[in-house]
């Protein structure tokens, strides 16, 4: 099965974002992935909700939202609001996180939980049956253009037994440092979506990197 090819806007030109939607919607990826940051969760801020709105006007594809915040149950609504597809919540900001995978479902949207390099695929084991997707961050979150955290491919291995051994139906989802050599790693270990921003937008031809993230 060919990867879910969803690219990540924080790597896009922000005074030009029309732009590189357009590009995203005449493209082969599938979803859009928009990280949301809040200088808490992680040390940087991205963008907030007033310029999501016109993100989701524009994109034609579905929105994969990666929340890296504290308390991101308080944005049920306003990520619904934005029609996302997605909710991806981090594992790390939620105490009660199987009662936010529930919220998510409820508002009608797909829930996804996402899990920091430091933190172990076995703590997923009694909500593994309970999610849409997980995401594995293949670098600490909070930055594009960091460099791959190799052990990342061990994780989607270990994640893919947990999937197999409890029947689970989640897609396994990797965000950070992926490029055609990584990704190729990933979705031999078992990766089904794969996030890129750099190696996308700083290809010479963001669309032909995404054809070739997808036939990798
Ligand atoms: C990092 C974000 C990523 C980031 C990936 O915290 O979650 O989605 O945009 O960027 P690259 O692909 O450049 O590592
Ligand atoms: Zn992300």
């Amino acid at each position: 099965m060919k990867p879910i090819i969803a690219p990540s806007i924080l790597s896009a030109n922000f005074a030009y974002l029309a732009k590189d939607i357009e590009m995203i919607n005449n493209s082969e990826a599938e979803w859009i992935h928009i990280d949301i940051m809040d200088g808490v969760f992680v040390p940087n801020i991205s963008f907030g909700f007033p310029v999501l709105k016109f993100v989701a006007e524009l994109s034609e594809k579905p929105l994969d939202v990666h929340l890296m915040i504290v308390n991101p149950e308080k944005f049920v609504n306003e990520v619904k609001a934005l029609g996302a597809h997605v909710m991806n919540v981090h594992y790390e900001a939620c105490p009660h996180i199987h009662r936010v995978i529930q919220q998510i479902r409820e508002a009608g949207m797909e829930p996804a939980v996402t899990i920091n390099p430091g933190t172990p695929v076995s703590l997923l084991k009694d909500i593994i049956r309970d999610v849409y997707m997980v995401l594995i961050m293949s670098v600490n979150p909070g930055f594009g253009g960091q460099k791959f955290i190799e052990h990342s491919v061990d994780k989607v291995k270990e994640l893919r037994a947990l999937i197999e051994e409890t029947g689970s139906k989640a897609l396994i989802e990797v965000d950070g440092g992926v490029n055609k050599e990584t990704g190729a790693l990933l979705v031999e270990a078992g990766a089904d979506v794969l996030v890129a921003g750099s190696a996308i937008f700083s290809a010479p031809d963001p669309r032909r990197m995404i054809v070739d993230l997808k036939n990798l």
